[in-house]
């Protein structure tokens, strides 16, 4: 995705405030009915063996709502994570969801345009889509695969997608790299769905696309960074607790059905900010009546300044000239 549409428009984020709701202790990780009961504080803790402890769940701090626009040659996508989040949510600098069964809302795909100085990790829940780039690589994406873009000092790369009909479901996120990396050779990975790791237990399906949740090392692990992303199927009532550090910035995208976090019910199409506290330990979520899923993503922030035009993404505006320049040059390609 090429990073253009509203997110450079100065559109104001929807940003929904929400209370600072009291945390239940109580942990239950697959104990639909008996889950219920973790709201009125009647449970005793009730953990299976393999569960890493979670003792001081973070909070929500607000809920979002994501900016409908469009992006590459007119693909309609939502961009939940938009520039206004970038610093608190660092070092995320974008998440776009899109999910189609109208051909027209996604056939045009993202033709060649340039990355510099960050990273890009696509993940197709349904759908094809065939990318290319001028270190000439190329792949295709299918049901359940990622890909893992490293653009370092620039590529450029060509997204478009391999189907005329039914449904486009995914998600583009941007991560940062650090200035000390943003020049490093481009690299990507193309990771079908079988080779990423998965943690299962009754009622829970936890796919582990980075860092790593209840002994499950991720398909990708990133030094400086430290990202998690897992993609988590809840059946109703189905709990999971994951440690977080408490230094790393976090977010919940539900995409499916209702999760509630913490105390916080987060319905679909809706990204939670995890709150930041230095007693927190990790973060539980629970789905409610219905199968639920959601993206649980954090790490560890830079700390460092952020400068973006487009597709390029650095610490200042004379690095973001050079870019450009070099781009225009044709020193990307
Ligand atoms: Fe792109």
């Amino acid at each position: 995705m090429v990073g253009g549409g509203g997110a450079g428009s100065g559109m104001a984020a929807s940003l929904a405030l929400q209370g600072p709701g009291f945390e239940c202790g109580v942990q239950i990780r697959w104990l639909p009915g008996l889950a219920e009961a973790c709201h009125h504080h009647a449970m005793d803790t009730i953990r299976t063996p393999t569960t890493a402890p979670v003792t001081h769940p973070r909070r929500v701090e607000r809920l979002v709502a994501g900016q409908p626009t469009s992006d590459g040659a007119g693909v309609k996508l939502t961009r939940v994570l938009t520039q206004p989040l970038q610093r608190r949510l660092d070092p995320f600098l974008m998440l776009d969801a899109f999910g189609s069964d109208q051909p027209g809302d996604y056939i045009a795909g993202f033709p060649d345009h340039p990355h510099r100085g960050f990273e890009t990790i696509t993940y197709m829940l349904a759908g094809r889509m065939r990318h290319r780039d001028s270190a000439g690589n190329q792949g295709l994406l299918e049901d359940g695969a990622v890909q893992w873009m490293t653009a370092g000092r620039g590529v450029i790369h060509s997204e478009l997608p391999e189907q005329t009909e039914g449904v486009m479901e995914g998600f583009q996120l941007w991560l940062n790299l650090h200035s000390a990396d943003k020049m490093q050779q481009p690299a990507y990975r193309d990771i079908p769905s079988a080779q990423i790791p998965e943690h299962t237990a009754p009622g829970l399906r936890v796919r582990v696309i980075a860092g790593s949740s209840h002994g499950v090392a991720g398909a990708v692990q990133r030094p400086r960074t430290e990202p998690l992303y897992l993609d988590i199927h809840l059946d109703p009532g189905a709990r999971l607790e994951q440690p977080l550090p408490a230094g790393h910035n976090a977010f919940v995208y539900v995409y499916r059905g209702t999760v509630t976090v913490g105390q916080t019910a987060v319905p679909a199409q809706r990204m939670a900010v995890l709150a930041q506290d230095a007693a927190a330990d990790g973060v539980l979520l629970q789905a409610g009546e219905a199968p639920a899923r959601a993206l649980l993503i954090a790490g560890a922030p830079l700390g460092e300044p952020i400068a973006q035009y487009g597709p390029f993404v650095m610490n200042t505006r004379d690095e973001l000239i050079t870019a450009v320049e070099d781009f225009q040059a044709g020193r990307l390609a």
